[in-house]
């Protein structure tokens, strides 16, 4: 089928690369001067893994091209898809103006050209209930063009977006169209390998359906995180309570690690606009107000108890800040757990010597010269009298412990993720502080100097 893709961010170019290497014909519009070019030069702007290549063997067979021609990109399109930002405004509510600047544009150009044939717009941005019906209503009365609206949420995960595409665990169409709903089954059908995979239902339902989603999602954690409180309190370990709820089929096992608190760019923004989608209904959303409440408190939470167990005052310490990136596999840092730790412990008066393998420099925009910057682990480690650790990078786990603690002044180490085996952290001479787990306290090193 004939694809356009309108906005080449990150959403975008997954959606336009994965269509393309599913045997459809994309084409990919980016307004944006200089990630134009990056794009046309076979170059992908982001670090995604997997992405680059699949885009760049896409793009030199044809089946991905980039303009910023929108009458030439919308002119053989089937369906068009608008994955333009929606950010939220100062009082929460979404800021259409992108979307519908974005659908208005492309109704003119095939205004201009075709007015029999339906094309498809697809909304992929993740959008209040009643934005949708809303768009279709200010698309129909702006433009003489046959055009149909479907929502279309994504699901993806960063660091693992082109698998999350290619392999769904379900597609939600919304909308009120039998014919776009068609195309829409067309477009998608090479990922789909069981019919009841590929659902639709009204507008609202499929907006809400990706709010709920992050949500409950967001939900999972934060009741998770407030259970490390008890398990601290109670010497239980959170790990073998994951196991023992998470294999029961009813619940599952998926995002139920505890840890630091979540971040990124979705969880906490759908989680607070999905605040206001309930206060706009009149509902105040207790329980959504304390999922993020929790979140909010477990950095905190993170950052006391280092402070507690430091064994020396805070203003005087150095303190080792291992992972930036809100997780692992990406360098992207909105809301990192790292951003507010890392302030916490700065205004405690606290060193920070900070480093992560990708998201170093996006960090340093933040801090700037008040954190003192390491290419490596090892080296953020010397000299200082604790680790605290934030994003779960695997090869953290095999790093040289043995050598680090005999460069520390005093071997200790806060596992924000949960993400380091307490054997080696007690041979290696570690005094062990995980969230929700037994700690190790009196280590081999510290006996064996007494
Ligand atoms: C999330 C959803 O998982 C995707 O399905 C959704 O499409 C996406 O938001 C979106 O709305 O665009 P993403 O933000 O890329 O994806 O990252 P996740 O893997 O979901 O992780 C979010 C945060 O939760 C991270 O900080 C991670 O460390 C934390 N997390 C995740 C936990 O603390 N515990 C877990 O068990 C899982």
């Amino acid at each position: 089928m004939d694809v356009t893709v309108v906005g080449c961010g990150y959403v975008g170019l997954v959606t336009a690369t994965c269509l393309a290497s599913l045997g459809h014909t994309v084409r990919g519009v980016e307004k944006d001067p200089r990630k134009l070019k990056t794009l046309q030069d076979g170059h992908c702007p982001i670090f995604e893994p997997g992405l680059a290549e699949l885009m760049q063997e896409n793009f030199a067979s044809g089946a991905l091209q980039f303009t910023d021609n929108m009458k030439e990109a919308v002119h053989e399109a089937e369906v068009v898809f608008l994955a333009v930002g929606t950010p939220p405004k100062p009082d929460g509510t979404v800021d259409m103006s992108y979307l519908e600047g974005a659908g208005k544009e492309v109704c003119d150009a095939l205004a201009e050209d075709r007015q029999q044939c339906m094309v498809t717009i697809v909304v992929k941005s993740t959008v209040p209930a009643g934005t949708n019906r809303k768009l279709y209503g200010f698309l129909r009365s702006q433009t003489r063009a046959y055009v149909q609206v479907v929502s279309n949420p994504e699901f993806l995960r960063e660091g693992s977006a082109v698998k999350d595409f290619l392999e769904p665990d379900r597609i939600v169409v919304g909308g009120e169209s039998p014919e776009a709903f068609r195309m829409m089954r067309r477009l998608y059908d090479p990922i789909i390998k069981r019919e009841e995979t590929f659902m639709t239902m009204g507008w609202e339902s499929a907006e809400l359906t990706k709010y709920a989603a992050n949500t409950m999602l967001a939900a999972r954690i934060s009741f998770m995180n407030e259970m490390t409180i008890l398990c601290e309190h109670y010497g239980a370990d959170i790990e073998d309570i994951r196991k023992g709820i998470g294999s029961d089929a009813r619940i599952g096992p998926a995002f139920l690690r505890a840890g630091c608190g979540y971040g990124g760019s979705c969880f906490p923004k759908d989680v607070a606009a999905m605040e206001h989608i309930s206060r706009a209904a009149g509902h105040e959303s207790l329980f959504v107000h304390a999922i993020q409440t929790t979140n909010a408190n477990q950095k905190k939470r993170f950052v006391d108890r280092l402070i507690s167990k430091l064994g020396r005052p805070i203003e005087r310490a150095s303190i080792a800040v291992w992972g930036l990136a809100f997780k692992a596999d990406t360098d992207d840092i909105r809301e990192s757990p790292a951003i507010d730790v890392i302030r916490y412990l700065l205004e405690r008066g606290a060193q920070v010597k900070a480093t992560d393998p990708r998201a170093m420099n996006n960090m340093k925009a933040i801090f700037g010269d008040q954190v003192e910057w390491h290419g490596d682990p090892v080296s953020a480690a010397v000299e200082t009298d604790a680790v605290a650790l934030l994003t779960d990078w695997p090869f953290y786990s095999t790093l040289p412990f043995r050598k680090i603690a005999a460069t520390m002044n005093q071997p200790i180490i806060f596992d924000g993720r949960n993400c380091l085996h307490r054997d080696v952290m007690r041979e290696t001479g570690f005094q062990y502080y995980p969230m929700g787990r037994p700690a190790v306290e009196a280590s081999l090193r510290l006996k064996a100097r007494s």
